[in-house]
């Protein structure tokens, strides 16, 4: 009989100092602050000093933080003509995991390094670079200018305002700013485990960042933001709701944006989200989102809410990213920006103590079988 453990559920594979979850209370602390404060009163900067720190940052140590990471928000040259050369149709998710990627081949300071501060400084780099890379494409497909990075401004505000050409209100920088706190990093999730297997073959960091977006690409992971916004455009309006999840619940259809294998109460990055996107619905004329989505809601909690399935991150991020006045399938690439802080952050504590990430397999085939020449069989 099989020993292993499907879906490696409740195995412990690692140990991090970045964020705790209670499943069954439905916390999440990054480095022991509660994710809610977080979201209130920090920044996405601040937030990605916390966690690969371990501690909030003086004044001086964040604005050097900042300094570093804007210095950074230019893409290479090649990467730009490269990402001109990609069919318009292609999935913004392959682009951010190719271009990732090719950027290895225009880092001139050893890019396999190793160095826990190379890899700090080279993921530093990339996630000052993801969101130029996302922006200059939807640019390029829409037969519009590339916007070249503006340091100036924030993280959140250079990215919206390189993909729109103009600068965000700061209601919008700050929505989309708590976004990326929220989203940037949860334990050991596939992407985050991907990464580190990674990284424990002493690998380097591109190859890392490529595994790790693709594994956030899947539709159980960070593809579910986009499942949940092709699920609301598919029912279409409030009065088909019920018509859609009665048919849904009787067929055993996974609803996208539902259930986690950790949490078994409500998803506390999904209870701050959805007052957000009721804020944003209500601002930007978009309520029949939101109430969509707290029909769905409501039926489910009748339905299931008993197995321990409630709402997760990326069920009222797809509202609020409607909202944001975001495409569609940029809604994954989203997650992405964020989480590579977190993706880096356990590479880096991986490196830290490293040991080959390498289990077992139950071999559950047959033995002693004798070979027979292919003209034989
Ligand atoms: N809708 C309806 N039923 C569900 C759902 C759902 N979204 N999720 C789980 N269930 C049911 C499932 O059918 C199963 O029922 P039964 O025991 O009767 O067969 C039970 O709950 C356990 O489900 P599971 O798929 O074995 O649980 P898991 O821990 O392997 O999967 C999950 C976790 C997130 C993959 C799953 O809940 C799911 O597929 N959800 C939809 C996709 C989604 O929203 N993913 C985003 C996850 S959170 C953000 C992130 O990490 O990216």
């Amino acid at each position: 009989m099989s020993t292993a453990t499907k879906g490696l559920e409740g195995v412990v594979a690692a140990e991090t100092e970045m964020s705790f979850i209670d499943g069954e209370k439905g916390v999440l602390e990054y480095v022991g602050i509660e994710i809610d404060a977080l979201a209130r009163h920090s920044t996405f900067e601040e937030t990605v000093y916390l966690l690969w720190n371990r501690r909030l940052p003086t004044r001086a140590e964040l604005d050097a933080f900042t300094k570093d990471l804007r210095a950074h928000y230019d893409l290479p040259a090649p990467i730009l003509t490269l990402i001109k050369t990609f069919p318009k149709d292609a999935q913004p998710m392959h682009v951010l995991r190719t271009a990732v990627s090719a950027l290895a081949l225009f880092d001139n300071d050893d890019p396999n390094s190793v160095e826990p501060d190379a890899y700090r400084a080279k993921g530093l780099a990339i996630m000052a670079r993801a969101p130029a890379i996302i922006a200059a494409f939807d640019r390029v497909r829409s037969g519009k200018d590339v916007i070249a990075p503006d340091k100036s401004l924030s993280f959140a505000s250079n990215f919206l305002y390189m993909l729109n050409n103009e600068k965000p209100t700061k209601t919008m920088e700050r929505a989309f700013d708590t976004c990326m706190i929220l989203h940037a990093d949860h334990g050991l999730n596939a992407s985050t485990f991907t990464g580190r297997v990674i990284a424990s073959t002493l690998s380097d960091i591109y190859s890392v960042m490529s595994g790790a977006i693709g594994a956030l690409r899947g539709p159980l992971h960070g593809g579910a933001n986009e499942g949940v916004m092709h699920t609301l455009n598919e029912i279409g309006s409030l009065d088909r709701v019920d018509a859609y999840m009665k048919d849904a619940l009787a067929n055993k259809k996974k609803i996208m944006g539902f259930g986690h294998r950790v949490y078994k109460a409500y998803d506390p990055r999904a209870t701050y989200l959805k007052t957000l996107a009721e804020q944003l619905a209500k601002d930007t004329g978009n309520e029949q989102f939101y109430k969509m989505s707290k029909k769905i809601e409501d039926i489910m909690h009748e339905a299931v809410a008993a197995k321990g399935i409630y709402p997760n991150v990326d069920f009222y991020s797809a509202t609020t990213y409607h909202c944001l006045g975001l495409k569609l399938d940029l809604f994954t690439p989203m997650f992405a920006l964020s989480r590579i802080s977190g993706w880096a952050g356990h590479c880096i504590e991986q490196l830290s103590a490293n040991r080959l990430i390498r289990p077992s397999a139950d071999y559950v085939g047959p033995h002693g079988v004798a070979y027979v020449p292919i003209e034989k069989r």
